[in-house]
Parts: C-alpha cells; sequence; structure tokens
C-alpha cells in the first residue's frame, strides 16, 4: 500500500480496531465480529498482545481515549436509526465516509432487501474490498460499493452513477465526518441530499458540540483533540449547540426527530445494557433527521 493511502485509511483503521477491541468488553454497544478482519495487519498484530493494546489504548490515545471511543456510541445510535427506519419500510442506507464500516457484512437479517451504498474515496475502497477478500467474508448482494471523492463531486452525484433509485426513501449517515467539513459544505451537503432523496427519507449523523454546550470538565480533552487532529492535518472545521445543528439542517430542508447529546445517550444505553466500560466524552452530539 502507498502512503497515501496509509494516510487516508488510517482514521478508519483506528475506528476499526477500536471495534474489535470493545468486542471484550462485557457490556458491548456494537457486537462486531469482522472489526479485527478489516483492521490494518500492524493494528491486528498489535491487538493479539494485551500489552501491546494497552500500550495503544492508554499511552497513544491518553486523554483522547474517551473521545476515540465516542465512536461506538454513535455507531450504535446510527444501527439503531437504521433498524428503526427499516421497521418503517425504508431498503436504501447510504454510509457517507463509510470507511471500514461493517454494518453490511455482519446484518445478513437486513441486507438484503435493504441496500446499502458505502461511499468512500477510492483508495479508502479498494484497501477494505482486499481485506473482505484476505478474510474470506462473503459480501452480500445488497452492499454496493460507491467511490468517490466527495471534496470533487457531491453525494447525490456519486450516487447517481450507482443503482441508487432516488424514488425510494432513503437514511443516509454521517457519522466521523461533519467536524472535518466547515458548515457551509455541511449546509451544501444537506441541500443536495434534501433535495437528492425522496419524501419520508432520514439522516443521522455526529457532530461536535461549542463550547457553550460541551461539558466544561472536559475542555482540556478538547483541546488535546485539536492539537491531535491538526498535527495530522485533518483540522476541525465546525462545532454546534443542538439548536444549531438543528436549524443548519431546518435551511437545508431536514425536520429534526432527535437531537441528543453522546453524555444522554451514555446514559440511555447504560440503562439499557448496564455501566458503559469506558468514559463518555461530553464534546458530541447526534441526531436523526426527517425530510
Ligand atoms: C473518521 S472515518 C469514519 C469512518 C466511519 N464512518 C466511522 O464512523 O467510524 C472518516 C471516513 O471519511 C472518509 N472521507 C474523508 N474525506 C473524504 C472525501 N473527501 N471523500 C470521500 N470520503 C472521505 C475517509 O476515507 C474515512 O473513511
Amino acid at each position: 500500500m502507498s502512503t497515501a493511502q496509509e494516510r487516508l485509511t488510517s482514521t478508519a483503521d483506528l475506528a476499526a480496531a477500536l471495534r474489535a477491541w470493545h468486542q471484550r468488553d462485557r457490556v458491548r454497544l456494537v457486537k462486531d465480529p469482522h472489526a479485527a478482519s478489516l483492521t490494518s495487519p500492524a493494528l491486528r498484530r498489535i491487538l493479539r498482545f494485551r500489552p501491546a493494546t494497552w500500550f495503544l489504548a492508554h499511552w497513544l490515545l491518553g486523554g483522547l481515549k474517551p473521545v476515540m471511543l465516542g465512536l461506538l456510541i454513535r455507531a450504535r445510535y446510527a444501527e439503531q436509526a437504521v433498524e428503526a427506519a427499516f421497521r418503517d419500510g425504508i431498503r436504501q442506507y447510504v454510509i457517507v465516509g463509510a470507511g471500514l464500516d461493517s454494518f453490511a457484512l455482519r446484518r445478513g437479517d437486513l441486507v438484503p432487501p435493504l441496500r446499502v451504498f458505502e461511499i468512500d474515496r477510492p483508495a479508502m475502497q479498494a484497501v477494505k474490498q482486499e481485506r473482505v477478500r484476505r478474510a474470506r467474508i462473503q459480501l452480500p448482494s445488497g452492499l454496493h460499493f460507491v467511490p468517490a471523492d466527495l471534496e470533487q463531486v457531491s453525494v447525490m452525484d456519486a450516487l447517481a452513477n450507482s443503482v441508487f433509485d432516488p424514488r425510494q426513501q432513503t437514511i443516509v449517515s454521517f457519522l466521523g465526518v461533519t467536524y472535518y467539513l466547515s458548515p457551509e459544505t455541511l449546509a451544501e451537503s444537506a441541500r443536495s441530499i434534501a433535495a437528492g432523496v425522496a419524501p419520508g427519507s432520514r439522516l443521522v449523523l455526529d457532530y461536535m458540540l461549542d463550547e457553550a454546550s460541551a461539558w466544561p470538565e472536559h475542555r482540556k480533552m478538547r483541546a488535546q483533540l485539536e492539537e491531535y487532529v491538526a498535527q495530522r492535518g485533518e483540522p476541525m472545521k465546525s462545532e454546534y449547540s443542538l439548536a444549531a445543528m438543528s436549524d443548519l439542517l431546518a435551511d437545508a430542508g431536514f425536520r429534526t426527530l432527535e437531537a441528543i447529546t453522546m453524555m444522554d445517550l451514555a446514559e440511555r444505553y447504560a440503562e439499557e445494557l448496564g455501566p458503559l466500560p469506558f468514559e463518555t466524552p461530553g464534546l458530541f452530539a447526534c441526531g436523526l433527521f426527517g425530510k
């Protein structure tokens, strides 16, 4: 793999590695038997040895561990939103910035008839397909890869090159992506999605809370996060209050079905499943929106 490809896969790799690591927890927000196979060979080697995993989690991630593990909360939130959408008759699911997401690979109970469209950069998708092949994981017939660089083409233009049917209701997820987009770019994407999907479609996403809405005791964590992503050349570009995100999406054509902080979601999940195995970052929120 080229250095450029490695750079492209790194955040998605870390996400898959953390999902794999989470499979050892007694309380699991996401059950993902494929996470380890989708992880890079280097991270997989680390995961095999507990002391190395401990090193990765405590030393390398340090104070950012809760931020990284927040991905499990957003993943559960989105998965439950997709399950609810399926119960309501929605049969298309678009994953924007899918990375090494394993939903379609492990939800044979839904896919097909649910059709899943994974959008990511071509290099990322090539890496994922190679890992799926090596792990001998069966690709479901309902899964469609839509290679696209979203800096060059819109979500709807990318989907137009696939068997996506704009007349059918759809749920679109934007996980781990919004903070890297400026509010203008997010508004533009949301407008294009709202204009392109059928009435009754839904949008699920996570985003960074603005300073006034975030938990004050996590200020240090926020500063560390900003430094970490800036060092990697992926600066955080936007943050919102719950109301500001609802307003932005209302302007784009989506009404708010739910807007909730990750802290409140963690409480919900702890009530459902028992105490969560990690600290929750008070820096993010999730939301479900309808057209
Ligand atoms: C942080 S990962 C999130 C992965 C997964 N959605 C999750 O929640 O764990 C961000 C993903 O967005 C993809 N991405 C970033 N910029 C992109 C672009 N311009 N076009 C397409 N995909 C992009 C990356 O390749 C990566 O897979």
